[in-house]
């Protein structure tokens, strides 16, 4: 009797948890209905310049919501971390844990390589860029490092946007705790980052 006891609280423990679970993903796909007007459907791009976001690895998801969001301190709104032209109004709407929502919501989702027509010279110029080797040791040789979730995926992002990311952060716009990382670019040539945009754009 006992033990049948044991087992049944386990077993409604379990359910309580799981459910508990989806529930968090439902809100998070709830708050995402708003966002697929731009972010197309599961988060996945329609426009050039407007990111992907389904299957977007969640810790950089979380992060880049999270700095883009303006903060208020002692009453006084502060200017967020990272630029953005629209984000900036949305995301003073949601609390951090409708932010989490929406982030374990959008990495659950396929990522769906962009199939916006690319400028294939640019594409040929960026794969044999000098810089290439560098910008792979991070975000790996397909555009996808599984390893760290903090590390964007590029591979198959829309190409102006991965472009305009690039200057923002050659032009100290996004002043993110893991930005320095990205210091290469201020090396890097404007007309070389748009090849190398494109050419990860390219990846699947
Ligand atoms: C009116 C169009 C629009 C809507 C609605 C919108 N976004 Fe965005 N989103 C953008 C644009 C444009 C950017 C690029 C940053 C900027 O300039 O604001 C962006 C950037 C992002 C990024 C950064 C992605 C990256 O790779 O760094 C995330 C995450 C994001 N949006 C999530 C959301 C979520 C979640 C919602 C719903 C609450 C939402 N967006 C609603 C247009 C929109
Ligand atoms: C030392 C590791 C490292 C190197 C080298 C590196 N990156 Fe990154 N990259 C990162 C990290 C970490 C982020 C996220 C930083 C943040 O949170 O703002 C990032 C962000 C990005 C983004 C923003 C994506 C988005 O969704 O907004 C792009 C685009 C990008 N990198 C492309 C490149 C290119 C192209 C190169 C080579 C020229 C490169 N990276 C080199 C680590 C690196």
């Amino acid at each position: 009797m006992r033990k049948s006891i044991i087992f049944l609280s386990i077993v409604m423990l379990t359910i309580a948890f799981s459910s508990a679970y989806a529930q968090e993903n439902e809100e998070g796909r709830r708050f995402g209905n708003f966002c697929s007007s731009c972010h197309g459907t599961a988060g996945a791009a329609v426009s050039d310049a407007i990111p992907s976001i389904g299957g977007q690895h969640k810790d950089y998801l979380k992060n880049s919501m999270m700095d883009m969001k303006p903060m208020v301190v002692d009453g006084k709104e502060q200017t967020p971390k990272r630029y953005s032209t629209l984000m900036k109004i949305f995301l003073k709407g949601y609390s951090e844990s409708e932010i989490e929502a929406m982030a374990d919501w959008y990495s659950s989702r396929p990522w769906v390589p962009t199939s916006y027509p690319l400028n294939q010279d640019l594409v040929a110029k960026g794969k044999v860029s000098k810089h290439l080797e560098t910008c792979v040791s991070c975000h790996a040789a397909n555009g996808n490092n599984t390893s760290d979730a903090g590390i964007p995926r590029i591979g198959g992002q829309v190409p102006t946007y991965l472009y305009n990311s690039l200057l923002e952060y050659k032009n100290d716009k996004r002043m993110t705790e893991r930005a320095e990382e990205m210091a290469i670019v201020k090396e890097i040539s404007d007309e070389e980052l748009k090849a190398l945009a494109e050419y990860f754009s390219s990846l699947k």
